[in-house]
C-alpha cells in the first residue's frame, strides 16, 4: 500500500527542488569542510609570512593577494588571538558599535572570519547584518530585460520599476550585439521615472566598459572573482587582472562593484574539497584588496548549490555579512531562482529583507520570469503586491512601494515617447506609435510587436561608430520637448565629473543628493537607532491601493 499523505507530499512544489548530501572532498559543504584551513597569521617586518596555516612560500596567487592587500595587519595578531566565539557575540551585540567591531573584522583572517560565524544562527547573523551594512538606509536593485531585448519595453519596465522605487538597474542581453540599445532604453526610462537612478548593461568586459566611458550606462556590477587558483585562471583572470578592471571604471568616474558567490568554485569543479562559504570569504577578501567599494553576493547566479547543501541558505546570509564586515557595500543577491517553493524563496529573502541591506535584492525582476534574461528569478513582477504587503505586514522597508495603475500607464507611455524621440533624432531604426503604446500596457514581451532585429543590429554598431554619447541622448530628449529626462540624463553625466558617487555604498536622490556611507553611515546601536521608517514612508508603505477605509463600509 501506498500512503496517501505522502502522495500529496511528493507532488509538493518543494519536492520538485533538488537536495544533495554533503560532500566535503568536492565541497559540496556549505560550512565547516573538515579540509577548512584553521585561521592563523604571522606577520614579520610588516608582512604576513603565514595565514591559514600557509606559509608564505606555500601561498597561491589569492593567498598572497589577501596576504598583502586586504587584511589591516596592524591588528591582524590581536585579533587572531581573539576567542571566536567572543567575536560573534559582539558582532550581535547592539551595545558594541559597528565603527568599533569594524576595526577588528577588518584585521581577520578569511578562515578567522569564517570561524567567527560558524557559531551564530541566522537570527543572530540578521542582527549583525542591521548593524554591519555600510548605508544606514536600505535600498534596492532590479533587473530590466526580455526576451526579444526590446528596448522600448526595456524603457517603460524600468520607468515603472523607477516609480515603484528601485534606486539601481541592470540590464543585459540576449542577443550581445543589442547591448547599446538596451543600454539607451535603460538610462531613458529610468531617468523618465525619476532621476537619479544608477544603471548597468552587464555585458563582456570591454563592451561594458565602453557603454560606462560613453555615459550610457552609470555603474558595472559583473566584474567576478572566485575563491580557488584554478577557477579564476579557468576565466582567464587574476586579482590583479580584477583590480586593473576596477580602477578603470574608477578613473572614469563610474561607480563599480565586484560579484562573487558561493557555489562557484564547486560548479566550476575546482574547490579544493574547502566549504562553500571559506572559498567565499577570500573572494570577499580579494574584493577588498582590490579596493573595490562593494560587493555582489550572495550566491548569485549560483544559488542552486547552496540551496541544495544542508545550512545552504545560512551560508549564503554569512556571505553577505561578510562583505559589510570587510566595509564593503554589499548587494545581496536574491536574484535567481532557486526553488520551486514559494515558502522557500520567501524565507531566504527574509534573511535579508528583515535586517535589510545596501541592496536587498541585488536583481529583483521588474518583467514576469519568462522575460528575466540573467535567468529565472526570485522575486519578479508577478510578486510586487505580495512584497509590498510584507513591507506592510512586517513594518519593514523593502526598498519598494505601492503604486496605481494609472501612474504606471502614464510613466510607462511617457518612458517609451522619451525613447521614440532620441531613436528619431539619432537616426535609429524608427519606434512605431504601436510599439509606444505596447509598451505602455504590456506585461511583457509576449505583448509587445517584435522589431526588424537584422536592422537594428546594424544599427547598434553603427551607433558605436560615430560615437554617440550620453550627451547626444540629452540633446535629441531636449530637442523634443523631453526637457525633465534631458536634465535628468544630464545630471547623471555630471556625477561621473565630481566622482561623488564612488563612495562606498552610494545611490542618488530624485535631488541628485548621493546618499552613501559618508553621509548615511549606518550607525545601528539597537531600539530607536540606525534606520527607521519616517512617518512619510510608513504612510507609503501602509497604503496599499485595495485596503479598505472606513468610507467602504458606510
Ligand atoms: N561568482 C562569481 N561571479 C558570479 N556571477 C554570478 N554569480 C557569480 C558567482 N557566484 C557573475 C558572472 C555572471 C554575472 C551575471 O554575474 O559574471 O556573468
Ligand atoms: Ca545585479
Amino acid at each position: 500500500m501506498k500512503s496517501k499523505r505522502f502522495e500529496v507530499l511528493a507532488k509538493r512544489s518543494v519536492n520538485q527542488d533538488g537536495f544533495v548530501k554533503e560532500w566535503a572532498d568536492v565541497g559540496l559543504i556549505a560550512m565547516n569542510s573538515p579540509n577548512d584551513p584553521k585561521p592563523s597569521v604571522k606577520i614579520t617586518n610588516g608582512k604576513i609570512v603565514e595565514l591559514d596555516g600557509k606559509k608564505r612560500e606555500e601561498f597561491d596567487f589569492i593567498d598572497r593577494f589577501i596576504a598583502d592587500y586586504a587584511i589591516n595587519i596592524d591588528r591582524a595578531e590581536e585579533v587572531a588571538n581573539i576567542d571566536s566565539v567572543k567575536l560573534a557575540k559582539m558582532l550581535c551585540d547592539v551595545n558594541v558599535p559597528r565603527n568599533e567591531i569594524i576595526k577588528l573584522t577588518t584585521a581577520m583572517t578569511p578562515a578567522k572570519v569564517v570561524d567567527v560565524l560558524e557559531n551564530m544562527n541566522v537570527v543572530e547573523m540578521m542582527m549583525a547584518l542591521q548593524k554591519m551594512r555600510a548605508r544606514k538606509t536600505p535600498s534596492n536593485q532590479c533587473h530590466v530585460t526580455n526576451l526579444k531585448d526590446n528596448c522600448v519595453q526595456i524603457a517603460a519596465d524600468a520607468a515603472e520599476a523607477a516609480i515603484r522605487g528601485f534606486d539601481e538597474m541592470e540590464t543585459t542581453v540576449g542577443i550581445a550585439r543589442y547591448a547599446p540599445f538596451n543600454a539607451v532604453g535603460l538610462l531613458v526610462g529610468s531617468q523618465t521615472g525619476r532621476g537619479g537612478i544608477l544603471t548597468q548593461c552587464a555585458v563582456e568586459e570591454a563592451t561594458e566598459l565602453i557603454l560606462g566611458m560613453r555615459g550610457l550606462t552609470c555603474y558595472a556590477e559583473t566584474v567576478s572573482v572566485y575563491g580557488t587558483e584554478q577557477v579564476f585562471t579557468d576565466g582567464d583572470d587574476t586579482p590583479w587582472s580584477k583590480a586593473f578592471l576596477a580602477s578603470a571604471y574608477a578613473s572614469r568616474g563610474l561607480k563599480m562593484r565586484f560579484t562573487s558567490g558561493t557555489g562557484s568554485e564547486v560548479l566550476m569543479g575546482n574547490a579544493e574539497g574547502k566549504s562553500m562559504l571559506y572559498l567565499e570569504a577570500k573572494c570577499v577578501f580579494v574584493t577588498k584588496g582590490a579596493g573595490a567599494q562593494g560587493l555582489q553576493n550572495g550566491s548569485i547566479s549560483c544559488i542552486g548549490v547552496p540551496g541544495a547543501v544542508p545550512s545552504g541558505i545560512r551560508a549564503v546570509l554569512a556571505e553577505n555579512l561578510i562583505t559589510t564586515m570587510l566595509d564593503m557595500e554589499v548587494a545581496s543577491g536574491n536574484d535567481q531562482t532557486f526553488s520551486h517553493s514559494d515558502i522557500r524563496r520567501t524565507a531566504r529573502t527574509l534573511m535579508q529583507m528583515l535586517p535589510g541591506t545596501d541592496f536587498i535584492f541585488s536583481g529583483y525582476s521588474a518583467t514576469p520570469n519568462y522575460d528575466n534574461m540573467f535567468a529565472g528569478s526570485n522575486f519578479d513582477a508577478e510578486d510586487f503586491d505580495d512584497y509590498n504587503i510584507l513591507q506592510r505586514d512586517l513594518m519593514v522597508d523593502g526598498g519598494l512601494r505601492p503604486v496605481s495603475e494609472s501612474e504606471v500607464v502614464k510613466v510607462r507611455n511617457k518612458a517609451a515617447r522619451a525613447l521614440q524621440a532620441v531613436f528619431e533624432e539619432l537616426g535609429l531604426p524608427a519606434i512605431t506609435d504601436e510599439e509606444v503604446e505596447a509598451a505602455t500596457y504590456a506585461h511583457g514581451s509576449k505583448d509587445m510587436p517584435d522589431r526588424n532585429v537584422v536592422e537594428d543590429l546594424k544599427a547598434t554598431q553603427e551607433m558605436m561608430n560615430r560615437g554617440i554619447t550620453g550627451l547626444d541622448v540629452v540633446k535629441a530628449l531636449s530637442k523634443h520637448g523631453f526637457e525633465d529626462v534631458a536634465e535628468n540624463v544630464l545630471n547623471m553625466l555630471k556625477q561621473r565629473v565630481s566622482g561623488d558617487y564612488l563612495h562606498t555604498s552610494s545611490i542618488i536622490d530624485k535631488d541628485f543628493n548621493v546618499i552613501s556611507a559618508v553621509n548615511n553611515l549606518n550607525d545601528y546601536a539597537g531600539p530607536g537607532t540606525g534606520y527607521r521608517i519616517s512617518k512619510e514612508r510608513w504612510e507609503e508603505i501602509k497604503n496599499i491601493p485595495n485596503a479598505k477605509g472606513p468610507a467602504d463600509f458606510q
